[in-house]
């Protein structure tokens, strides 16, 4: 039998680049100030031009909207205000047509208060619904513990005064957890996965994973994750559509990754890794790559067909949990200074440009060593024009304003002067100047930049696919990956300093392979000296990538 690597060629998403929105604030059509269908589908052909491969949307399904969608209503249905299901399916063809896959979260650890089922078991003690969800007669020992909104929620329980009973809710408390250790909710979840699936989707962000897989109930004082059930909802998965996926909100120590991509990768395909993502950021505040690395390698090991989702933004708090109390204030004074930019003192609620003080270097960097990271770069709306963040705005809707197309009222996005949250129209971010309109124009704009980058990352299915090594590089500011890949050797260097700095690096490759690096981005290439060393003179935050090999092999020499 060949190598099994050598046989999985169609995993789409190892070599992806995914583009995250929200319906509600990317394109209004009607009118109304509210993104919808019909806009996000008169945008297909500018996120097809960007070269994103799949589209992850926020939720759209019918909702009071308290946590931004993410307490539904209705699992079958998308939100009136946003369209129909036949809009959704035009939309999905639209994306198919264009070469994009589609995935939308799949949130269902907790449904809305307002959710029917909620409203039956509530109402009702003898209702099916009442043991869809987590109930205690008294108030548990434990009720203050495990919060995930602290300073906005004050507890994980609440009374409820129809059900005179206390009910479990791991995030706030319209959003009621389901019993989800309950096969008719289980049932419930792979329906819900096959009614999207059925609909021209490609898979699911998977929200909460963690939480969604733990025990729940009065008497757990320690939650315990139930692994099992990953597999039960990938076998499903696999069942309806073979190429669809779950890519998993979990943020958990490196420890628990294999379970839950499984040992042979029988459970998730794909998972964020906010390990790598936080200690990122540690090394663009300081200077230090050395954590990121370590996060790298603590990462490192995952089955052949799992991939790691990288980030930079998205649509919550910069979550910085995850770092000493020293290496998180380092990362608040460099990028949150004002503690009105932090979120409960342990996370940053700005976009990526203001964060990197607009400072085109500094984009550059954070972005070249996003594409350059070990798995798939997940891209949030708006970055790609370096939009910018309102601070008046409560919470994580700081980052979440909608997308700035023109110089047009409303940045293009509405012609209602009232939108569902403001567009930015004033300061350096205002949509006067940053809009997706003027940065088309502009062949050396940010945009024109990030649609160059993607195209080459695209080019380099080595980062997707590949072995990697980090390389030393005589700096800790430097970091140096090489990436292997059928006979292909891809190499990129980044120097986190705000002054130059020289990599002196050996490739670890034998003859012209070692010896030449030819750069994919300008002419200027890399020769090694008589012992083997490249020595690269970056400049402030500059990067390069690599192929290695001679001048020939400027694109890769087999066939994905
Ligand atoms: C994680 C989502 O990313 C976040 O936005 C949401 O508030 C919580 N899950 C609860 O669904």
């Amino acid at each position: 039998m060949p190598d099994r690597n050598e046989m999985i060629n169609d995993l789409w998403y190892k070599n992806a680049i995914v583009y995250c929105l929200s319906v509600a604030t990317f394109m209004d059509a009607d009118g109304d100030g509210i993104g919808d269908f019909k806009g996000l589908m008169r945008r297909l052909d500018y996120l097809q031009g960007l070269g994103v491969t799949a589209l992850w949307l926020m939720p759209f399904q019918p909702s009071p909207g308290r946590d931004d969608g993410y307490d539904i209503t209705d699992y079958y249905n998308v939100d009136p205000r946003y369209g129909t299901l036949g809009d959704f399916v035009e939309f999905t063809h639209g994306c198919e047509q264009r070469g994009m896959r589609v995935l939308i979260d799949l949130v269902v650890n907790h449904t809305s208060d307002e959710h029917p089922w909620f409203c039956e078991a509530r109402r009702n003690p003898d209702s099916k619904y009442r043991d869809w969800y987590v109930w205690s007669k008294k108030r548990p020992k434990h009720a203050n513990e495990g919060i995930v909104f602290p300073g906005v929620q004050k507890s994980t329980w609440t009374r409820d005064s129809v059900a005179k009973c206390w009910y479990f809710h791991r995030f706030y408390d319209f959003q009621p957890d389901l019993n989800t250790s309950h096969p008719e909710v289980q049932a419930e979840i792979l329906k819900i996965m096959g009614f999207w699936l059925q609909l021209g989707v490609s898979g699911f962000r998977m929200d909460a994973v963690p939480f969604v897989i733990s025990a729940k109930g009065d008497k757990v004082t320690r939650p315990v994750e139930q692994y099992h059930m990953l597999r039960a909802f990938r076998e499903f998965l696999s069942w309806r559509q073979g190429d669809a996926i779950v890519l998993a909100e979990a943020n958990v120590m490196p420890n628990t990754d294999m379970e839950y991509f499984g040992a042979t990768g029988e459970r998730l395909q794909m998972m964020f890794n906010f390990q790598v993502n936080q200690n990122l950021f540690y090394g663009l505040a300081t200077s230090d790559s050395r954590p990121l690395v370590k996060a790298l390698k603590a990462t490192k090991p995952r089955p052949a067909t799992a991939q790691w989702g990288h980030f930079l933004r998205n649509h919550d708090e910069l979550d910085l949990g995850r770092l000493t109390d020293e290496q998180r204030q380092a990362v608040f004074d460099a990028f949150a200074p004002e503690l009105n930019m932090q979120l409960y003192e342990r996370g940053i609620r700005r976009r990526l440009a203001p964060m990197m003080q607009g400072d085109r270097r500094r984009l550059e960097l954070a972005y070249s060593l996003l594409m350059a990271l070990p798995g798939t770069p997940v891209i949030r709306y708006g970055d790609e024009i370096g939009m910018g963040d309102n601070l008046v705005l409560p919470e994580r809707q700081s980052a979440r304003t909608p997308m700035q197309w023109s110089a047009e009222d409303q940045g293009g996005f509405s012609s209602n002067r009232k939108t569902i949250l403001p567009v930015i129209s004033a300061g350096a971010y205002g949509y006067q100047h940053v809009n997706v309109a003027e940065q088309r124009r502009d062949p050396n704009s940010w945009m024109n930049w990030m649609e160059r980058m993607i195209r080459m990352r695209k080019e380099a299915p080595e980062i997707g696919w590949g072995n990697y090594e980090v390389l030393p590089a005589g700096s800790p500011a430097i970091l140096a990956i090489r990436y292997d890949w059928r006979d292909n050797s891809v190499v990129v260097v980044h120097n986190l300093t705000a002054s130059p700095c020289e990599a002196r690096l050996s490739v670890g490759l034998s003859g012209d392979e070692g010896r030449r690096l030819v750069n994919i981005l300008s002419a200027d290439h890399s020769v090694a000296d008589e012992s083997g060393k490249h020595s690269i003179l970056l400049e402030a935050y500059g990067y390069r990538w690599y192929r290695a090999g001679n001048l020939r092999y400027l694109l890769k020499r087999s066939d994905a």
